[in-house]
């Protein structure tokens, strides 16, 4: 299998022809072929007559996109993918092998030789990095700021969106991120774009991660830095496309966020 190719799927699987890769129940197997691109069959996988969509949840931190995304794709089937998973564990990587945030060769070259797979669980994704669970680690500060960081040199997001257009194309995913409606999957079926405001994106994440006291400054700070660089950076910075389902959830819950995203997925599916 090609470095970086990522096989995934939480679907059952019908068949597979020698080209296709086989997949099973939350197993990540590997590709008969050993070179070109992964080809992903999630679209017929499942023998369900409806046809599978490439759905793309794209928005800042804390705004809510994990959630929504994972409960979306539990209740249609399909793989839920975090691309930002992928750019954590590029970061990692970096530290791991001392190479500046800022060097966009070396990380380049870094990611081109690396193996990162995202596999689907009930409890978000599981990311491998070169055959290592690095799930937990991916989730820590430094890792979350060097995600940020590398994800701004256009090489870097080359080579991950090669990526996450082979294991999407096949339809049947959620890809929540920061460009999947605009660049990864811009003829994406469903494109929603989550907001919220900032205070409350704040106040989201520092609940998430049990920060409070004097930390929680420090992790505003750097949320708000981060928000910076995602938006402002000269490669698909973070907007919503033009045909995205802006969807503010400052004041919304979770159920009525999940509920107009579903109208609209219901839609696309003619139901
Ligand atoms: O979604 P996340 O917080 O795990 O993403 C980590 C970083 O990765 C984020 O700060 C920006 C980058 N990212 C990106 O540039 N494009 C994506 N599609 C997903 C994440």
């Amino acid at each position: 299998m090609a470095p970086g190719c990522q096989l995934l799927s939480n679907s059952s699987v019908a068949s597979a022809n020698s080209q296709e890769l086989v997949l099973n129940q939350d197993t990540t197997l590997h590709s008969p072929s050993l070179s070109g691109a992964c080809k992903i069959i999630t679209s017929q996988m499942t023998s369900s007559p409806d046809r599978k969509l490439i759905i793309a949840i794209d928005g800042p931190a804390g705004a809510g996109k994990s959630t929504i995304a994972a409960r979306l794709a539990r209740k249609l089937g399909y793989v839920n993918l975090e691309s930002g998973a992928m750019y954590r564990a590029l970061a990692l990587k970096a530290i791991a092998r001392d190479v500046s945030f800022d060097d966009e060769r070396a990380l380049a070259e870094l990611a081109s030789d690396s193996r990162i797979l995202l596999e689907p669980t009930r409890r978000g994704n599981r990311v491998l990095l070169d055959g290592h669970d690095v799930t937990d680690r991916v989730r820590e500060t430094d890792v979350t700021e060097g995600a940020s960081r590398v994800s701004v040199h256009p090489k870097v997001r080359e080579w991950m969106v090669a990526r996450q257009r082979e294991m999407g194309m096949g339809g049947g995913v959620v890809m929540e991120g920061r460009d999947i409606g605009t660049k990864v999957f811009p003829d994406a079926d469903v494109k929603v774009f989550l907001d919220a405001d900032p205070v409350v994106r704040e106040k989201r994440r520092l609940q998430q991660q049990n920060v409070r006291g004097p930390a929680a400054e420090a992790t505003a700070a750097e949320l708000r830095e981060r928000d910076r660089r995602d938006r402002t950076r000269a490669q698909s910075p973070l907007a919503a496309a033009p045909d995205a389902l802006v969807l503010d959830s400052t004041g919304l819950s979770e159920d009525q966020v999940l509920k107009r995203v579903e109208e609209v997925v219901e839609q696309k599916l003619g139901h």
